[in-house]
């Protein structure tokens, strides 16, 4: 089975073909960064054009580099949501379009779960698993058992942790996009220095919460006698980071001792999204999972961000447990990802 994965839901434009044995035929990303750059942040109507102008371009490429004709698909799937709509329309209606042309199934897909199921793709993991989801929009915890069948452990409760780093890094003067900078700055810096708050740490459950860490930075910033110069930078950066990777420990260690009750066959931890691609982060969250049992599992760089291997990934497990859907499949800004899991789609 190949099936052609269409993903335009935030800043790149993205297509590619996946076989069900695993073998990504192609991946073609194309990065919006540079235009969104100048204004500090993705501008929505300057997002979907530029999706329009390249989505017709890059399937085509995703096709050529695979070495097939549309003739060979036998699925198409499209990123639906959640995300910024005008994106999300352009790459949804590009794939009904192909599907309706072309007679071949359609898979609305949810950006959340491609992420989720992405180790299946990589790392081919059984279910269940558990998975946290960290990116720019996103931190969740969730037990994954099978496609469309979740159970959310904890969200945050304000801002997503990549929303977290963006911030920070912006006030920081470190630019845009803001993580992989933070990430680059803490590298030189003290994380002992800034005695930052760990919100959420130590209780109950498994909720995140990073708006009271990112006022604890700015207030700490307007306390010094001067702008900070590089090395107080780099230390704040460190120190930011450190106490983020404690939270995302703490919570996860949580979601684990509730996994473990709840899926005892469960041996797997999984951390997918964007925020993954921070090796800090990664090497903390490693050390929770050995230290109960678990193994730890993250997708490559470039399958830990935004890409449309992902999206066709999640369309061959839908597409092979038996599930499609119409062409009026709705774009949707908004799509817990639990939901599913409740009733039917919606
Ligand atoms: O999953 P993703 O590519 O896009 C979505 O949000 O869906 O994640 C992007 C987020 C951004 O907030 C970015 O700053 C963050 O992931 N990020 C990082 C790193 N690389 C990307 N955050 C911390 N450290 C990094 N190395
Ligand atoms: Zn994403």
């Amino acid at each position: 089975m190949l099936v052609l994965g269409i993903e335009t839901s935030c800043d790149e434009t993205a297509a590619a073909v996946v076989g069900d044995d695993r073998r990504i035929r192609s991946n073609v990303v194309l990065s919006q960064i540079d235009e969104h750059r100048p204004y500090g942040g993705v501008v929505p109507e300057i997002a979907a054009r530029s999706h329009l102008d390249h989505i017709g371009g890059l399937v085509t490429r995703a096709l050529e580099e695979a070495g097939i004709g549309y003739g060979d698909l036998d699925g198409v799937a499209a990123t639906a949501g959640p995300g910024l709509i005008g994106g999300v329309m352009v790459g949804l209606m590009t794939g009904k379009a192909i599907a309706l042309v072309r007679k071949l199934p359609f898979v609305a897909v949810n950006h959340m779960e491609a992420h989720a199921l992405t180790p299946r793709l990589t790392d081919g993991i059984e279910f269940p698993y558990l998975a946290l989801l960290v990116s720019g929009g996103h931190c969740m915890l969730l037990a994954v058992r099978a496609p469309g069948d979740y159970r959310r452990y904890g969200t945050t409760v304000d801002d997503a942790v990549g929303e977290a780093f963006d911030k920070t890094a912006k006030m920081l003067g470190l630019g845009y996009p803001g993580g992989p900078a933070l990430e680059q700055a803490a590298r030189a810096g003290n994380p002992e220095r800034f005695d930052l708050p760990r919100p959420m740490l130590g209780r109950d459950g498994c909720d995140f919460s990073f708006s009271g860490l990112k006022t604890a930075v700015r207030q700490t910033l307007d306390r010094l006698p001067e702008p900070p110069d590089a090395p107080t930078t780099n230390d704040m950066a460190a120190s930011f980071q450190q106490a983020v990777a404690e939270v995302l420990a703490d919570r996860t260690r949580h979601a684990i001792a509730r996994f473990r009750r709840e899926f005892p066959a469960g041996q797997t931890l999984v951390v997918a999204g964007g925020v993954a691609a921070n090796e800090t982060l990664r090497r903390a969250l490693e050390k929770t999972a050995e230290a109960s049992g678990l193994s730890f599992v993250a997708p490559p760089l470039a399958l830990c961000t935004d890409n449309a291997a992902m999206v066709a990934w999640a369309g061959i497990e839908r597409l092979r447990i038996g599930l499609s859907d119409g062409l009026d499949a709705p774009a949707r800004p908004r799509w817990p990802l639990d939901e599913r899991a409740a009733g039917p789609r919606g």
